[in-house]
């Protein structure tokens, strides 16, 4: 199955939405592998958000990001890079649909609450860069059949 990054930003852990997080995670089925309560340095902060070197939100980005701890988490399933995006909803959250979580709890994109990697090849790159591997818990979940499972 898939892994994918997800990174509750420091607006969402000051606003005491890292339960509610996790919470929509497992109600899709999703299993967590990893999970850290962190601050990020500038450093760190410079590598992860790599490819918006240059674009004119990229200082206040690294700002905010910076800005108080953050929930890094690493999260399995079917397909879970698109099931996790869909749930964290559009990056601007006036566009995002009703019911994910941008939509549900924020109200503009220097306030999104969360990160989550938008494709697998960025996804093995940011567990890769946020993870060492013996913090990756890969496990059996027991209701997983009944989320993944097929019929054949
Ligand atoms: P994130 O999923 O962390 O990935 C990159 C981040 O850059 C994004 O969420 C937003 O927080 C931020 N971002 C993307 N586009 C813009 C923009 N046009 N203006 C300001 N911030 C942006």
């Amino acid at each position: 199955m898939e892994k994918t990054f997800v990174c509750i930003k420091p607006d969402g852990v000051q606003r005491g939405l890292i339960g509610e997080i996790i919470q929509r995670f497992e109600n899709r089925g999703l299993i967590l592998c990893a999970a850290k309560f962190m601050i990020v340095s500038k450093e760190f902060a410079e590598r992860h958000y790599a490819e918006h070197i240059g674009k004119p939100f990229y200082n206040g980005l690294v700002n905010y990001i910076t800005s108080g701890p953050v929930f890094a988490m690493v999260w399995e399933g079917e397909e879970a890079v698109k099931a996790v995006r869909q749930t964290v909803g559009a990056t601007k959250p006036i566009e995002s649909a009703p019911g994910t979580i941008r939509h549900d709890f924020s109200a503009k994109t220097d306030r999104n609450l969360i990160h989550a990697s938008d494709s697998v090849t960025t996804a093995e790159r940011e567990i890769n860069l946020w993870f060492e591997p013996d913090e990756i818990v890969t496990w059996d979940k027991i209701s997983s059949p009944w989320v993944f499972g097929n019929n054949s």
